[in-house]
């Protein structure tokens, strides 16, 4: 049942070409320049209303939320806030009829993404489900929503759900974009064909697993590892360390590239491998002086750069090839080698990488 691959956690990192494909089938078409999503247009009104859009969610569903948080904003000029469910119902969050908040959840039954939605729904707001568990308490409490196609996830550190999560999301923010007329016609033409693209480019940057074990293998037995990135690869920065984190139990942290003189600097030195998220489309002037900064002070740069890069090459240690896509829909391709990176650090250490300790699939307690 892991289909050939030796963990399911494996076998779900490369099942994302075909479920992100799953989930935008019979919802984008791209030819036609249309996205429809009934979720969407049953209520296209309260979107179209929100002068706000809150996301709740915990996790890795938060770092889509993340994700999402810079899409939307881009897309829709719609203001954004993400919040983790935990903290939003226990602050006496401001929430009124004039909000939609979206709850992303996986297993559509953690405990705290709930107790928020329920919070919301009593303050009046509009609540859209992102679950990927179909029947889930989550999904029957949401007003309305639009399921993630991922499939079962039966690894604990999420993979395949948060990819398929963006896709969705991404989706949403275009429909928006285009009913709003806040995104030119050919803009939004141009990003249904480069949604239509990522599968394809996700199996390419799937290639990179070589790679990543080569590097895995450097690495394994370090204490420390941080992750950077800037705009819309600042939550795959984050994503990337939750993930060793969660299966090798190496201590790793996720910042957006500038922070780091801010503080998180003062950790580098010649033991500190940082991975750094670089792709040619965001800010990468800017990310290529981060990385002299770590370089002049003896870290060592895993960087993730996209293929042909010759300027991040000369500074790193190690560069990943990843394919070129737009900045909005980077995430969806370097979380990729990210994963694969994690998968194979676990590997060799010997770790419980579908079942990591103390870890369980749902958090059904707040
Ligand atoms: C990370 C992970 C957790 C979940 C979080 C939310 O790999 O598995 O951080 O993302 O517990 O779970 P869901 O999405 O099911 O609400």
């Amino acid at each position: 049942e892991k289909g050939g691959y030796e963990h399911f956690m494996l076998k779900e990192i490369y099942e994302q070409p075909s479920v992100i494909k799953d989930t935008y089938r019979g919802r984008l078409h791209a030819n036609e320049g249309i996205i429809q999503m009934s979720g969407v247009e049953d209520n296209l009104e309260k979107f179209m209303n929100a002068e706000r859009i809150i996301i709740i969610a915990c996790g890795t569903s938060w770092h889509a939320g993340l994700v999402a948080e810079y899409v939307f904003e881009e897309f829709t000029r719609i203001p954004v806030e993400v919040e983790y469910a935990s903290e939003f119902r226990y602050r006496n969050p401001i929430i009124t009829a004039k909000d939609v908040v979206i709850a992303i959840s996986q297993s559509g039954e953690t405990a705290d993404t709930m107790a928020a939605i329920k919070l919301a729904k009593e303050k009046g707001a509009f609540v859209y489900g992102v679950c990927n568990v179909v029947g889930s308490s989550i999904s029957r409490e949401t007003h309305a929503g639009s399921h993630t196609h991922a499939g079962p996830e039966i690894g604990v550190a999420s993979t395949k759900a948060f990819t398929t999560q963006i896709t969705v999301l991404t989706m949403i923010a275009l429909r928006l974009a285009k009913a709003k007329g806040t995104m030119s016609n050919t803009d939004f033409h141009r990003y249904l064909l480069e949604l239509e693209l990522i599968p394809e480019k996700v199996k390419e940057a799937l290639d990179t697993n070589d790679k990543a074990k080569e590097i895995a293998a450097v690495f394994k037995n370090s204490n420390n590892c941080l992750y950077l990135g800037r705009g819309y690869n600042f939550p795959v920065a984050l994503e990337g360390a939750l993930k060793l984190k969660e299966i090798s139990y190496i201590h790793a942290e996720g910042y957006p590239a500038a922070e780091m003189k801010h503080g998180p600097i003062a950790l580098i030195d010649k033991y500190m491998p940082v991975v750094v998220i670089a792709p040619k489309l965001g800010h990468y002037d800017k990310i290529v002086s981060n990385i002299q900064e770590i370089k002049s002070r003896s870290g060592i740069i895993i960087a993730v750069v996209t293929k042909g890069d010759t300027q991040v090459r000369e500074l790193a240690d190690y560069v990943i090839e990843i394919p070129e896509t737009s900045d909005a829909l980077s995430p969806l391709i370097t979380t990729i080698p990210l994963q694969l990176l994690s998968y194979h650090i676990a590997v060799m250490r010997g770790c419980n990488v579908d079942q990591p300790r103390n870890l369980a699939k749902s958090v059904t307690v707040e």
